[in-house]
């Protein structure tokens, strides 16, 4: 019997996990077994009012993975990085603007670490307007293209940048934006991330830039074709935050954004983000 109980928000991606005190999180690695298993069903777990402090949070993620700690110094908690576009909340709060487009995370790392396993977001502060957390499944996006496609798509390869997600936000960078989104390295990566479970998924999203060996705006069309049908609103899951909701998704097998809020909203979300260990192969 599962040590959770889970109810399914949508046919396709996300689970709401209700009954689970939030110091049961913390200490229990069982309990962190049974989360993985869930999110590798789900995509995304939605855990409503857990009221999840900052260091529980942290060790609520200790019990999935490492945690990655490249952003520390932004929160007094050590692994907490504040999403918030005040800027007095977080120095680097100017490229979370592209957050409002589909994408995965970790496509175009410093290095070359994995994408990150999965992420935890706990809501501080809300937005009145937008800035719901939407999510498609990555693993859908591949299950729905037909045996054709699944043959054609499997042999090609996409160049990601922190200048192709950059721009969509921000078309008219000064150049120093975009020498430093430039000093940033490009990653080449397979449209069809087959992961070590052998299921299938789709790498795509803003950070997708163009598909080596084809025309650009071919490429780019083709990218933005399986983009579009693999966030169909009937695939996507909306999450309508309130203060205290703490949501985790999977970032190996689904795409995420942020519904566009305003600049000076409150908005603040403490994240947490489990290391991955697995490469896009
Ligand atoms: C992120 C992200 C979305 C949001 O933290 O990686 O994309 O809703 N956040 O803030
Ligand atoms: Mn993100």
């Amino acid at each position: 019997m599962s040590l959770l109980t889970i109810n399914k928000l949508t046919a396709t991606v996300g689970a709401e996990v209700t009954d689970l005190p939030p110091q049961a999180l913390a200490g229990d690695p069982a309990l962190g077994a049974a989360v993985l298993d869930a999110l590798e069903d789900n995509g995304v777990l939605v855990f409503p009012g857990l009221k999840l402090d900052p260091q529980a949070q942290v060790e609520f993620c200790r019990q999935l993975g490492d945690i990655d700690h490249s952003s520390d110094g932004h929160h007094p908690v050590a692994g907490i990085y504040p999403v918030t576009l005040d800027k007095s909340k977080n120095a680097s709060a100017a490229y979370l603007r592209a957050t409002f487009d589909w994408h995965i995370d970790g496509c175009t790392p410093t290095g070359d670490e994995y994408p990150q396993k999965a992420t935890v977001l706990s809501a501080r502060q809300v937005a009145e307007l937008g800035g719901e957390t939407e999510f498609a499944s990555s693993y859908g996006a591949y299950e729905q293209l037909d045996d054709d496609e699944k043959q054609r798509f499997g042999s090609l390869r996409v160049v990601h940048s922190l200048e192709a997600s950059q721009r969509r936000v921000n078309p008219d960078p000064s150049p120093e934006e975009l020498a430093r989104w430039r000093s940033r390295p490009t990653h080449e990566h397979p449209l069809v991330w087959t992961h070590r479970s052998g299921r299938k998924s789709l790498v795509l999203g803003a950070s997708a830039d163009y598909v080596v060996g084809m025309e650009v705006e071919e490429g780019r069309a083709l990218l933005a074709d399986l983009l579009d049908r693999a966030t169909r609103p009937d695939l996507v899951y909306s999450h309508r935050w309130s203060v205290g909701d703490t949501v985790i998704w999977d970032n190996r097998g689904v795409l995420h954004r942020a519904a566009p809020y305003p600049q000076d909203s409150p908005r603040e979300m403490l994240r947490t983000t489990v290391l991955g260990d697995e490469p896009i192969q």
